[in-house]
């Protein structure tokens, strides 16, 4: 795969996100994915500096994976997960993966989880939802009726749209609400030389998904995995993303085992055509930036157990906020939170967060996605009908 330094630092910041949000499983993913960014991009460094200095950033995020897992390990509450791990993938990524033990070695770059988010706790999207609900929940929910009217188990969407919108969210919901194993993996991590063969850790990863009675695979950026055939990708590509479409294919829609797949991706565009074939990935959902209801549902998700002043008024804010996504209003939320909390450290009187704390920390804060990308996906939307 080839690294950029756009990669490494997409890669980082949702990692460092996730770390912030609690999300250890996720930050740990991508924290060491950030790193093997780094490290490969050490490799091909010009001077023995360069190269020092990114051998020790990666260093250092390997460290803040580490510490990932034993804050995952500290917080989890009869979860479960893969098998644990001293030093992250790390430490036997560099000898490679053992093969002929039942793919048991793939827990290092596999995470494995019972996420307890539901699709109460996502704002808005019910569109989103509802398509989510017919496709994947009800005919596992009522397998007879779905039996009866040809009606098949399982199967794959492909969530897209812009950045902190939720989808990620959806991807756990939908495990959550028909209680199955999570399974996420991180593209980059599962074509790392590190782990293996490409093609065998796709292997590994259905095989660990179909041991389960239910479960859930999540891939996120699926673009890095299964792009658009050119003539220059590599060659691995090449044979990954013909096997990805057989595995997707190979779903057994009628069996009491159910597989669901979830792929998530900022930029649809680049993914490969084969991928969005019927009986492949069969449903594509747009997640778009949240309407004025959902930003009302976020702004009382991320206020409701702080405490506000009266003369908060939603109502304005929600009208302020409009072209923020779901990520940035959370973040609004944190920041606006940090005015009276310093104020309050540096000695003055503890109060509430005023609707000027939160109009103060709208303005200072533009909105992430901006209206090209939006275009962009309009036009990619306009190009499929
Ligand atoms: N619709 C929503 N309802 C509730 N919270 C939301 C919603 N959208 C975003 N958020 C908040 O923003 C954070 C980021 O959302 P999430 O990771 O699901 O976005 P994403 O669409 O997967 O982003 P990316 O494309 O960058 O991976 C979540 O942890 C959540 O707190
Ligand atoms: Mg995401």
């Amino acid at each position: 795969m080839t690294v950029s330094f756009a990669t490494f630092d997409r890669l980082k910041s949702k990692g460092v996100a996730a770390y912030q949000n609690g999300d250890y499983l996720a930050s740990k993913t991508y924290l060491v994915d950030a790193a093997g960014c780094m490290l490969d991009m050490a490799a091909a460094a010009r001077t023995p500096d360069a190269r020092r200095q990114h051998e020790e950033l990666a260093e250092e995020l390997i460290e803040l994976a580490k510490d990932c897992d034993r804050l995952h390990a500290g917080g989890r509450h009869g979860g479960m997960n893969a098998r644990r791990h001293e030093g992250g993938r790390a430490g036997s990524a560099r000898q490679g993966v053992k093969e002929d033990e039942g793919g048991s070695d793939a827990s290092d770059w596999i995470v494995k989880d019972k996420p307890n988010i539901g699709f109460d706790d996502i704002a808005g999207l019910e569109d989103v939802k509802q398509e989510i609900r017919l496709k994947m929940i009800y005919p596992f929910q009522h397998p007879e009726l779905a039996k009866q009217y040809g009606i098949g188990v399982g199967g794959g969407i492909l969530l897209y749209g812009p950045p902190g919108t939720g989808k990620t969210m959806i991807a756990k919901a939908v495990a959550h609400e028909i209680d199955a194993v999570f399974f996420l993996v991180s593209p980059a991590q599962m074509m790392s030389k590190w782990v293996g063969e490409a093609e065998q850790n796709v292997r590994k990863l259905f095989d660990a998904a179909k041991a389960e009675t239910t479960s859930v695979i999540f891939l996120d950026e699926i673009e890095a995995l299964v792009p658009k055939r050119q003539s220059d990708s590599s060659t691995v590509m090449q044979r990954v993303v013909p096997q990805i479409l057989q595995e997707l294919e190979g779903f057994d829609r009628g069996a009491d085992r159910a597989l669901l797949f979830v792929g998530a991706t900022n930029r649809p565009w680049m993914l490969d055509e084969a991928i969005l074939r019927p009986g492949r990935l069969d449903a594509l959902v747009y997640v778009g930036l949240p309407d004025a209801p959902a930003r009302f549902r976020l702004l009382e998700i991320h206020f409701g157990d702080r405490p506000i002043a009266d003369d908060v008024d939603f109502g304005t804010l929600c009208d302020r906020l409009e072209g923020y996504s779901g990520a940035d209003i959370k973040s609004i939320a944190h920041q606006a939170a940090q005015r009276p909390f310093l104020e309050a450290i540096g000695g003055k009187a503890a109060r509430p967060i005023t609707q000027a704390d939160i109009l103060a920390e709208i303005d200072e804060t533009p909105p992430s996605v901006n209206p090209s990308d939006l275009a962009r996906y309009d036009k990619f939307v306009q190009g499929r009908k």
